[in-house]
């Protein structure tokens, strides 16, 4: 019984406007992307790693990065589909009976922590579905017609990766949406749909989905820093 990680690094990073997608621009030195993947790889508590990326990038992906690091958790990389749900189906579609876990993490994050990902996959081993999630500190406003409103915020909390669940649980919630025409924002989404439990657990700040240029500028600095701290020369994964 194994414990999968999926990466859905397919999009084409349009909101960031650059001519590659943000998944393999530098961060320090080394694709964002490598950096995502080093984190999954030296993971105790991850067996193997499919990586979905853009339609054409997949020898790009194999050469540049994960033969390159050395990911040799990488069992496949495979081509993602129009849309993030598209490209975790299409992980999915790889994995055999034998996986139990699978755990899905966003290859736009790259300062996500092995400690958080054991974290996450060990509630879904007793749950069947955990996810994390940080408790939401800033005031909400909605906008109607141009003007704010504020919005309670007690009990919210906004969903990060990784999300681990239970292999049958999330087939099963990704063949229901598809189904239905259904699309969500991210996994558990389509696993609350099916009326089973999802747990949260606390994630990190520092573990940001890189999205909009501010974004990139920010996690940069951090990937600098850590690579200072961890001594390694800039373009090391850290
Ligand atoms: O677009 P967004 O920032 O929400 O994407 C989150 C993650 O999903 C990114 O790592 C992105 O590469 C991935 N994605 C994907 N397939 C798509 C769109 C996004 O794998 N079609």
């Amino acid at each position: 019984m194994s414990v999968v990680a999926l990466i859905p690094a397919a999009g084409r990073g349009t909101r960031m406007g650059g001519e590659r997608p943000k998944q393999f621009l530098p961060l320090a030195g080394s694709p964002m992307l490598a950096k995502t993947l080093g984190v999954f790889q030296r993971a105790a508590a991850v067996d193997e790693i499919v990586v979905m990326v853009p339609p054409g990038e997949e020898a790009y992906c194999r050469e540049a990065i994960v033969d390159r690091y050395g990911f040799s958790k990488v069992r496949t990389v495979l081509a993602g589909g129009a849309t993030r749900q598209a490209s975790v189906a299409a992980g999915l579609s790889v994995l055999g009976r034998e996986v139990s876990i699978v755990v899905i993490h966003d290859g736009a994050r790259p300062f996500v922590s092995d400690d958080l990902i054991g974290r996450v996959i060990e509630a879904a081993r007793t749950t069947g579905a955990a996810i994390a999630a940080l408790p939401i500190v800033d005031t909400l406003k909605q906008v109607h017609e141009g003007r704010a409103v504020t919005v309670e915020r007690e009990g919210l909390w906004a969903a990060q990766t990784p999300q681990a669940f239970r292999r049958e649980v999330i087939c099963a919630a990704v063949e229901r949406a598809l189904a239905d025409g259904f699309g969500g924002t991210d996994d558990a989404a389509l696993v609350e749909r099916l009326g089973l439990p999802v747990v949260l657990v606390e994630g990190h700040p520092a573990n940001f989905k890189i999205t909009r240029i501010g974004d990139l500028e920010m996690a940069e600095e951090m990937a600098a820093l850590r690579d200072r701290a961890a001594g390694a020369p800039s373009g090391a994964i850290n």
